[in-house]
């Protein structure tokens, strides 16, 4: 993949320009917080009954309504969540935003599935940061970065690519890595990895083997502390040095039951369910039924959300956290 770094990008691209990010959420904070100490004039858009408006303020951010904002700005950032993407550019940003002007998006979800169709003359384009907006700020504060994916959608004005990476730059991605990709690309392996392992995987893989113990007569406590509190250790050092590099650091016990048992958890049956899970989300049908579930206002959601909070992990873990308190500290 075409991969380019802060040595290689001519930050007069985003400097001189004014930047208006939508939303002042988990990235809109951090990116609109990133930019501005990197230089470039930022402006906030914000509902007007917006609960964020006091925290921008404190930050010293300008806010102004969407429509005032993208209607003085070169750039506007769309960092509110993608279900409510589509309806802030009919509304708002279809007609306020300025003649030759750039959308950027951090992820390409509105524009693959076509609920958003962008004006001809605008530029639009994806600076998707890999990691959670907390760490995009931390990490920049650090003089570090968040590696990135930068893909092209329309380029009108022809300068596309380089605003991508001046804004790439502004939030520290150039630091760590950006990485050139399509829209498409993104957005289905971006889902994929997270209904398969991120998300989907990881938090059922933890519920069962939780189950698993509890219903063969084992204490909660044991169970919690061996199939989720210890998942963070294991995650950081595949972080750190990826699976083999882990596997350095495991006891051989631990390696045999590794190559011995795995593949019997994660199967022929498990890998044709992520066969069909990324064929649900290249034909479209992910899509369709979530923009169903969101039109109905999102009953499955909250029965999850109600089951999820019901199961007895959530319980014991409540526990057992607050004697560790400081693992909610950031
Ligand atoms: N979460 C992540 O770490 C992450 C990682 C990579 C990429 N992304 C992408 O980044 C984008 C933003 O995601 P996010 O998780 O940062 O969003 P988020 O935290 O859920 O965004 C919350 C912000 O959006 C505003 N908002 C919500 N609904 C709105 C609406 N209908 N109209 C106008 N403003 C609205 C909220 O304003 P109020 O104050 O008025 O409620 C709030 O300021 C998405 O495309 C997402 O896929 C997110």
């Amino acid at each position: 993949m075409r991969t380019y770094f802060d040595m290689s990008i001519e930050p007069a691209s985003i400097l001189g320009r004014r930047v208006a990010v939508m939303g002042f959420g988990a990235q809109g904070r951090a990116h609109a917080l990133n930019l501005r100490d990197s230089g470039v004039e930022v402006v906030v858009g914000l509902r007007r009954e917006s609960s964020s408006r006091g925290a921008c303020q404190e930050l010293g951010l300008p806010v102004q309504t969407p429509a005032r904002a993208a209607s003085s700005s070169d750039v506007v950032v769309m960092l509110v969540p993608d279900q409510a993407q589509p309806d802030l550019y009919r509304e708002t940003l279809a007609e306020s935003m300025k003649e030759g002007s750039a959308l950027v998006f951090a992820h390409g979800y509105s524009i693959h599935f076509k609920h958003i169709d962008p004006r001809a003359d605008l530029d639009v384009l994806m600076v998707a940061p890999l990691g959670i907006g907390d760490q995009v700020r931390a990490l920049y504060e650090a003089g570090r970065g968040v590696p990135a994916l930068l893909a092209l959608h329309q380029n009108a004005s022809g300068e596309a690519r380089d605003l991508g990476l001046g804004y790439a730059w502004a939030n520290g991605h150039g630091r760590a890595g950006i990485f050139e990709t399509t829209f498409r690309d993104e957005t289905e392996t971006d889902l994929f990895a997270e209904q398969a392992v991120l998300c989907g995987g990881l938090t059922h893989l933890i519920s069962a083997a939780f189950d698993t113990l509890v219903d063969a007569g084992y204490p909660e406590e044991l169970a919690y502390f061996g199939c989720l509190h210890e998942v963070k250790l294991i995650a950081d050092l595949v972080h750190q040095r990826g699976i083999a590099g882990m596997r350095k650091s495991i006891s051989s016990t631990a390696e045999f039951g590794d190559y011995s048992r795995g593949p019997r958890i994660i199967n022929e049956e498990s890998r044709h369910a992520m066969r069909e899970i990324l064929e649900e989300v290249r034909d479209g049908r992910f899509d369709r039924e979530l923009s169903a579930e969101a039109e109905t206002g999102f009953p499955a959601l909250r029965e999850g959300r109600s089951a999820a909070q019901a199961h007895p992990i959530e319980a014991v873990g409540e526990r057992l956290r607050a004697m560790m308190p400081w693992l909610s500290e950031k």
